[in-house]
């Protein structure tokens, strides 16, 4: 949430600043800001997108160091005043900021009883004039100084007109990096801000601050004493950062048609076809750890929670070991019980969700062990945790996650197996799982193919105000996934329930303004199912059945999409794909921008 950059070295900052805030845009767009440092600071930010910014940049911004940001408001509505940069009266201090200060209301009213005349609403404006106030001679000094008084969580850069050669940045549960180029340094939120540039990054821990000038960084703590935190080359592809349309397509779009290859890279080298299993060797732990588990707990936000609770199922299916998941951002609050033997699992696509790192902290703090399953390589969940796996589904810039959740699936697929094998699932059984993961990416591109089909029914969903997504045991989670994706980007009011649960009230909603999506894939479920399918239909609701070539619908009237079969434990992957489509075509038809949703940004790094 809120995207950072910053520059020292030869380049003019300001056009640098805002092309780099192009590529942060997913962390946040309701506006954005630079502040450059030249024979005086500049300010300029604009409630908007960073094309909004970019058109009200002056021609002329001179200066070498510089910072900028682009904003998801948490306090205070999108106004030009309310974007970052915020400054101190004089117009000296510069600062952005990713994270919440907690006691800002307090700093506030001391700094208004102090004679500062605030000019926003937001919590980031009290650091600036804190800095300001600070006797201190250096602006590490002064920094600190700042921080001492505020509580709460903080990616942060700032600039000095008196130190016009630094931008001193500190983190304390958002992130920060600084990239290491030739003569000139870069500081970012994320990587995907850097890469066009270097490849070199260092990624401060939380308590961490550093200095950085164009001829390197030095880091240090609160007390000022040094660091050793050193820059390392990271292994990406720089071109997969690229943000906005692709051939003109919105980027979930072309997350979406990836899924085949990042599902292919999520299994890569896992796979022990001779002996069935999966190896994960990230998870540190041998076999007789394994066997030792008695209970796995998952915690993750959103449709990683989902995907955490078709993960639960098959983590009981195959291993036989009580499995649940439970939203991360209630985890800690309900004083959870921390079993030695039970292993908790991580699961985040950032790995800067703040509430799933916190989940994981808790955790840790309480002797239990947690590994991840994440995308980001180096994110702060990945660090936190004792152990895990990475997903390689590669950067993903669209809101609404796709080709993450799948290869979520997948690593909860690989542990499932894995856990099994040192249990009790059979070398048959985990030849059969082993051949239907090696299956998927094929499959996954079947599903893709139908898309034409897929994007009649969504733009006939599209016309609903409200709609049910339903299905049960497997398929719920399914479900739920399908109705977030939907509710998401089309702003429609989608609900899931368990297809069982729906005679026990929401059958009253039921209209045929009211249309219902099913999933029903072809297991022991299918007749139970296909029954309440004739209780919608029956009360006139329209309905859309993602299902198995082969389920007999009888003469329901249903608009059917058939998935290929799979082994029936991996059956809520395919089931999953279809959703995404129907989704992804609602919000076109609506006209919707499909890649930045209102009022919602990709990383969620605020409570
Ligand atoms: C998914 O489409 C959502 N944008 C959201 O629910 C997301 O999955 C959630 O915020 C968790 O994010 P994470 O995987 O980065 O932790």
């Amino acid at each position: 949430m809120c995207g950072i950059v910053g520059y020292v070295g030869g380049q003019n900052a300001a056009p640098l600043l805002v092309e780099a805030l192009g590529r942060l845009e997913h962390r946040g767009y309701d506006s954005a800001g630079v502040a450059v440092v030249g024979s005086q600071l500049r300010v300029t930010k604009r409630a908007g997108r960073v094309r909004d910014l970019a058109e009200v940049l002056p021609k002329r911004m001179p200066g070498r160091v510089g910072i900028g940001h682009t904003r998801w408001a948490t306090h205070g509505p999108a106004t030009d005043a309310n974007a970052h940069p915020h400054t101190d009266e004089s117009g000296a201090v510069a600062v952005v900021h990713n994270g919440i200060i907690d006691n800002a209301a307090a700093l506030r009213a001391r700094l208004v009883d102090q004679g500062v005349s605030l000019v926003s609403d937001t919590d980031t404006e009290v650091f600036a004039h804190l800095v300001a106030l600070s006797d201190a001679d250096t602006l590490e000094g002064k920094v600190v100084d700042a921080l001492d008084a505020v509580e709460g969580t903080y990616g942060l850069a700032v600039v000095h007109a008196g130190f016009p050669d630094r931008v001193v940045v500190a983190r304390n549960g958002s992130p920060l990096l600084v990239g290491v180029g030739d003569k000139e340094m870069f500081v970012a939120s994320d990587l995907a801000a850097l890469v066009r540039h270097t490849t070199t990054v260092a990624h401060l821990a939380d308590g961490e601050l550093a200095t950085v000038t164009a001829s390197g960084f030095t880091t240090f703590r609160r007390d000022l004493t040094r660091t050793q935190t050193t820059a390392r080359e990271v292994d990406v592809d720089p071109s997969a950062y690229e943000h906005g349309p692709i051939d003109g397509r919105p980027r979930m779009y072309t997350e979406m048609l990836e899924q085949p290859a990042s599902v292919e890279r999520a299994l890569r080298g896992r796979l022990d076809e001779r002996f069935a299993t999966a190896h994960l060797g990230g998870l540190e732990m041998d076999a007789r750890e394994l066997r030792a588990v008695r209970r796995v707990k998952i915690l993750g936000c959103g449709s990683a929670y989902y995907v955490g609770q078709m993960g639960a199922s098959l983590i009981e299916e195959l291993a036989r070991v009580p499995a649940d998941a439970e939203a991360a951002s209630e985890f800690r609050y309900r004083s959870p019980v921390i079993e030695p033997d039970t292993l908790y699992v991580a699961v985040s696509q950032s790995g800067e969700t703040i509430d799933t790192l916190l989940a994981v902290e808790e955790i840790r703090r309480k002797g239990g062990r947690v590994i991840g399953l994440v995308n980001v390589v180096g994110s702060a969940i990945a660090r936190a945790c004792d152990g895990g796996i990475y997903l390689h589904a590669g950067p993903e810039i669209a809101v609404a996650s796709t080709k993450a959740l799948t290869t979520m699936f997948v690593g909860f697929a690989l542990l499932a197996l894995q856990l099994g094998r040192v249990r009790d699932l059979s070398v048959a059984d985990g030849r059969r799982l082993v051949a239907g993961l090696q299956n998927l990416p094929a499959q996954i591109e079947q599903v893709l193919d139908g898309e034409e089909r897929i994007a009649q029914a969504a733009k006939a969903l599209a016309e609903a105000e409200s709609l049910f997504f339903v299905g049960r045991v497997r398929g719920f989670p399914v479900a739920r996934e399908g109705a977030q994706k939907f509710k998401e980007i089309s702003y429609r009011h989608a609900e899931a329930y368990q297809m069982s649960e729906l005679k026990h009230g929401p059958l009253a909603l039921i209209s045929p303004e009211v249309p219902t999506v099913a999933i029903v894939p072809d297991d022991e479920l299918t007749d139970r199912n296909v029954a309440a399918l004739h209780e919608i239909d029956a009360r006139g609701g329209p309905l859309v059945v993602v299902t198995h070539a082969g389920v007999d619908l009888g003469d329901l009237r249903v608009e059917r999409i058939d998935v290929p079969r799979s082994e029936r434990e991996l059956d809520p992957l395919l089931l999953t794909v279809p959703l995404q489509l129907l989704a992804y075509h609602a919000a076109l038809a609506l006209g919707h921008d499909v890649d930045k949703p209102r009022n919602l940004a990709k990383s969620v790094t605020v409570e």
